[in-house]
């Protein structure tokens, strides 16, 4: 989604910009553009629908020149993508431009306010109005550019991270953020800007994170300053971000998604590193034995997400149910936010997100906060908002996921979810004590079945070529395994356009067996657990009806071959860790179906990787 790059420093301020705008691209966005403040203090805006190369290519020949700027990928929501509507915007009188990210809710009413005061606008978009509501606060109250901005702020209703510079300014920049990230990067006499602070990772790696309702003055050789909307002082706190470059390229794949896939082993080792002990099997997770008391006596665990990460928590509630016979609900964040919730004090409220930053889920947790639940958070991206809102948590550590499509954060999260499980049900006495010991062995082994699992990319490929004709595809698969099929099927439709649908497999009959024929293919997933023999008999009926069966196998099984048509093996684990490597040709097949069918992998039409509006 929209994504903020600023500069203030001795550099020339473009090239940075640009870098850090490319950064931001697998976000997901439609259009993008610069402002450059010149030496002699003006303000050029170079914007157009499109990618950031394009701006690039737009820029060349014109003069970009300015150690100050600010630059913008936007996707649309007020306002289709087009040259206009780009980032950034002038006020009416060209002596300030702005970028946002966000919404502003109450676009309408101050629009039709400031027209009755003489404002015209070129744009469709909320953010032109909120650069004419500054200008306007700052004439008729004639005050400073920093205090016009905490006033018309005070009166915008929604979202919004926002960098403003100014005619004849060539060392200031001004942010704030409500409800949308901003990080302010410190380097030695300058400073960056950010809506993800791994953009600029290339300079520094010390950040300042604004908080909601903060604005701050960001001026080059001077201390940075952060107030409230009242114009109070805000303490900057300034936090290390441990990242390197390398974790933020390819590595030699020719996409992020494939990068991502083939990096499970090793994320799912990091994920479980320190937590998991060797010799004792011990779990170690600081967040749930720092509130030990709380999950012995939950009523309920409410887990909250979106997307890939509402999949997880789907799995998250076989584990915490089996293992710590807790009542567990799964909400969609967007839907549990407006239902008005009953949630009681003793409940726990697990917030699930790999951005940490998605809108939804962070008003979900808000509510929750409010209702009085305790509210754990599983997170990737350290810093980031979620994890900030939460009472604690656990983060997935499975490092930057660039890829639109979510592949190793979802493995992080059904990693994690299954050590809390196993911690939370030995801590209640709920869990058998040889089961314990074989999940958290099985945990331990997690890269080397995992590593095993991408074997299949080679037959999975070849599949793919075969498939690439197909308009629709069921996906089945049933207890631990029935969020996988729909984590499968979500992967194809993001990736490659292809209509999917994912199902209990036994939901078959109650209608969409209807759909049937010999063009629609099916993959199911039928590896060896208790309900194996009920997915054969749902194989066999979509056999019966001509249906194509891909099955997803255990290693050495012969019996699905004899009714599916393709069988792709895997190995085996613990069944309750089984969807982490069923999942994982499911992955490989939506990304070699999408690279077939020439779809742009990772950054897919019209999806953002960080949804952080509504
Ligand atoms: C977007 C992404 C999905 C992701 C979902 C939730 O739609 O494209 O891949 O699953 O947001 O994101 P989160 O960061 O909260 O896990």
């Amino acid at each position: 989604m929209c994504g903020i790059v600023g500069y203030v420093g001795e550099r020339q301020a473009c090239p940075v910009i640009i870098k850090g705008l490319h950064r931001l691209e697998y976000r997901g966005y439609d259009s993008a553009g610069v402002a450059i403040v010149h030496p002699d203090g003006v303000i050029d805006i170079h914007k157009c629908k499109g990618k950031v190369s394009g701006l690039e290519a737009f820029l060349a020949g014109k003069d970009s020149s300015g150690t100050i700027g600010i630059g913008h990928t936007r996707w649309a929501t007020h306002g289709e993508p087009n040259d206009i509507n780009a980032h950034p915007h002038f006020s009416r009188s060209g002596e300030i431009a702005l970028i946002h990210n966000g919404i502003i809710e109450n676009f309408r009413v101050l629009r039709d306010a400031l027209r009755t005061n003489g404002f015209t606008f070129r744009s469709s978009t909320d953010s032109e109005v909120l650069v004419n509501l500054i200008e306007y606060v700052r004439e008729s109250g004639k005050c400073s550019l920093e205090e016009a901005v905490r006033v018309a702020l005070k009166q915008v209703v929604g979202a919004y991270a926002i960098a403003i510079v100014e005619k004849g300014n060539t060392s200031r920049i001004i942010a704030a953020r409500k409800s949308s990230p901003m990080a302010i990067g410190i380097g030695d006499g300058e400073y960056f800007l950010s809506s993800d602070a791994a953009s600029i990772i290339d300079y520094t790696q010390d950040f300042v994170y604004l908080k909601d309702n903060e604005v701050a003055v960001i001026e080059k050789g001077k201390p940075l300053h952060i107030m409230n909307l009242d114009g109070k002082d805000s303490k900057v706190a300034v936090q290390k971000l441990k990242m390197s470059i390398s974790q933020l390229e390819k590595g030699g794949f020719d996409h992020f998604m494939l990068k991502e896939i083939y990096e499970q082993p090793e994320t799912l080792e990091d994920c479980v590193r320190g937590r998991v002990i060797p010799d004792s099997k011990e779990i170690v997770l600081s967040g749930v034995l720092n509130n030990k008391e709380k999950f012995l006596k939950a009523r309920r665990i409410i887990f909250v997400a979106c997307g890939t990460s509402w999949h997880a928590s789907l799995i998250g509630e076989h584990l915490i149910e089996n293992m710590c016979r807790i009542p567990v609900e799964v909400e969609y964040a967007s839907e549990f936010r407006y239902r008005n919730p009953i949630l009681y004090p003793d409940d726990i409220v697990i917030a699930v997100s790999q951005s940490g930053e998605t809108a939804d889920t962070l008003a979900a947790v808000d509510l929750a906060r409010k209702a009085g639940a305790f509210i754990y958070g599983i997170c990737n991206v350290v810093g980031s908002s979620i994890p900030r809102a939460t009472d604690s948590g656990t983060y997935i550590h499975v490092g930057p996921e660039i890829g639109v499509a979510s592949t190793k954060a979802f493995t992080g999260q059904v990693t994690v979810m299954t050590m809390l499980a196993l911690l939370v049900g030995r801590l209640r006495g709920t869990i058998e004590e040889g089961y314990y010991h074989r999940v958290a062995q099985a945990i331990l082994e997690l890269p080397a079945t995992i590593r095993e699992a991408l074997n299949t990319a080679e037959p999975v490929s070849a599949l793919a070529r075969t498939f690439t004709y197909a308009h629709n595809f069921i996906y089945l698969g049933r207890g631990y395994n029935y969020p996988t099929a729909l984590e499968g099927a979500l992967k194809l439709k993001e990736i490659s356009y292809i209509h999917a649908e994912g199902l209990p497999a036994a939901e078959m009959k109650h209608g969409p067996i209807a759909l049937i024929d010999s063009e629609m293919p099916t993959v199911a997933i039928a590896t060896l657990d208790k309900t194996y023999e009920k997915t054969l008999s749902n194989i066999e009926e979509i056999k019966a009806r001509g249906g194509k069966i891909i099955a997803i196998v255990s290693k050495g099984d012969d019996l699905v071959r004899r009714s599916a048509d393709y069988c792709i093996e895997v190995p085996s684990t613990v069944e309750c860790l089984m969807p982490l490597v069923s999942v994982i040709p499911l992955q490989l097949l939506a990304y070699y179906i999408a690279t077939y069918k020439g779809r742009n992998v990772d950054q897919p039409r019209n999806l953002a990787k960080s949804v952080t509006v509504e």
